[in-house]
């Protein structure tokens, strides 16, 4: 967690110095044996001077965000294959791997929501229905989860920066960064109570238990052989391996703002273009950078708690601080921000527009604290709506929907969802 992103720029200036000195060695070297040189030295210090600063600044704007790749990366120790990702979809829909056998992934992220919910905050174990309609079995002894659910679209490029580099074996994970990759990622929200594990089971036993039921099902034992070519190799390990292939193909690189970045100059309205130039200037870039529109670092805000949950939730190292989220599929995540606490892309705008008038929304976080690049948006109501329409330009609908017939355990598909 830091004060002001000096990252961008600092970067910038690098770069410029760099090419200036390159740009400058270049035509010397041509010119070594000149009679003439130092009026030509003169000369070209001023002409290479004059250049760079050009590029510099072109640089500058159009580096912080980007199209989204083409194609993605996976971590050395797990390629993704057409059979492990098939595995990975059948683990994600099947509810064998929760405690009751009642949740399972896709309960929380499904693909009719963009793999996310339409709730603020998720009910796990003990839940029935789906999304907003979702509630607690009577009697209920099990407490909200007390976050938002992320969509798992694009969470295989988490981590990306602007210059499109990444590393899919660190890539940030969870609103306070706990978990490195998606590998790692996959097998929390089964060790977690109120997600899939239940009261039944402590942490290290349920992990031992799910090992063991998806052994007595031959058709997992064949797709797992087949898999990782080894004995044994229904693994912990190798569970968050497949889940994590298959995430890896739920991807949305194609909205109609990547196609503009790409090189289509009319597939965006005038609007959304204003709009994107809004986004930069009043300053929401400094945090949603990159062709995710997110730096994946935390930020003091000062979010409203959520009255559903009984604690007060001081994310990253207990300072308040979460990750800026990415920005593509808002369709899909709201209601937003780490706990849902805000219905509405307006009442997101408003409540920038209040950090910027210096009103902390959250009792607990000090005006001090709160993160200067926030504060200092300079955001009008008037502005509103055309960063709405640019936002909307990062919805892309065509992602990988296919929900399996059946799961391997032939429990309910999706859990209890219906
Ligand atoms: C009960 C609802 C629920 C279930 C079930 C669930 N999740 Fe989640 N998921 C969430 C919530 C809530 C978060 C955000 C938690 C946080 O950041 O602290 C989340 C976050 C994530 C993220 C992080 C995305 C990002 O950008 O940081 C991934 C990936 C993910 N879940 C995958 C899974 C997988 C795989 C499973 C099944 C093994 C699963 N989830 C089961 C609710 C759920
Ligand atoms: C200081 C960094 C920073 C700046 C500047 C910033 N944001 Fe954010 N943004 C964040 C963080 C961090 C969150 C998550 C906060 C939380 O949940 O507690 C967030 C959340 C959001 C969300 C919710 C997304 C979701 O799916 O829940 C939207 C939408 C959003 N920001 C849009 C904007 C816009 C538009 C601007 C410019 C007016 C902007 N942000 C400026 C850091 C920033």
């Amino acid at each position: 967690m830091r004060k002001p992103n000096l990252g961008i720029s600092t970067r910038t200036t690098m770069g410029k110095r760099w090419r200036k000195m390159d740009c400058f060695r270049a035509s010397f070297s041509t010119l070594k044996k000149d009679v003439y040189i130092l009026p030509v030295l003169v000369f070209l210090l001023a002409s290479c001077t004059s250049n760079t600063n050009k590029t510099a600044k072109y640089t500058k704007i159009d580096r912080r965000v980007n199209a989204l790749p083409l194609k993605v990366k996976s971590p050395n120790n797990n390629k993704t294959t057409d059979q492990k990702v098939i595995l990975g979809r059948l683990l994600f829909f099947d509810p064998v791997l929760s405690g009751n056998k009642d949740v399972a992934c896709a309960t929380c992220h499904h693909p009719s929501s963009g793999f996310a919910e339409f709730r603020d905050v998720s009910i796990g174990v003990n839940g029935a229905g789906f999304g907003a309609t979702r509630t607690f079995n009577t009697p209920n002894k099990i407490p909200f989860v007390k976050r938002n659910a992320h969509t798992i679209l694009n969470t295989a490029f988490n981590g990306i920066d602007s210059l499109n580099n990444y590393n899919p074996e660190k890539a940030p994970m969870f609103w306070d960064m706990r978990a490195n990759s998606l590998e790692e990622q996959a097998i929390e929200p089964i060790k977690t109570m109120e997600e899939m594990r239940g009261l039944q089971f402590s942490e290290t036993e349920i992990l031992v238990e799910v090992v063991e039921r998806l052994n007595g099902i031959p058709e997992y034992k064949t797709l797992f052989k087949n898999v990782f070519n080894v004995e044994h190799s229904i693994t912990i390990e190798n569970i968050g391996k497949a889940i994590a292939a298959y995430e890896r193909t739920l991807i949305t690189n194609n909205s109609r703002f990547d196609k503009y970045m790409r090189g289509n100059d009319t597939i965006m309205s005038l609007s959304e273009k204003e709009g994107f130039k809004l986004f930069k200037k009043v300053g929401c870039i400094n945090c949603h950078s990159g062709p995710m529109f997110s730096d994946f670092k935390t930020h003091v805000l000062s979010v409203p708690e959520n009255d559903k949950i009984t604690f007060i939730d001081d994310g990253f190292e207990k300072q308040f601080g979460f990750r800026t989220p990415t920005l593509r599929n808002l369709r899909f995540t709201k209601p937003y921000m780490h706990n849902g606490t805000l219905p509405t892309l307006e009442k997101v705008l408003e409540f920038y527009e209040d950090l910027r008038l210096n009103k902390s929304r959250n009792s607990n976080v000090a005006q001090d604290n709160i993160d200067s690049l926030a504060q200092g948006l300079s955001i009008k109501m008037k502005d509103f709506s055309l960063i709405i329409s640019f936002l909307n330009t990062l919805n892309d609908d065509s992602f990988d929907k296919t929900i399996p017939d059946n799961v391997p355990s032939k429990l309910r598909v999706g859990g209890e969802i219906n």
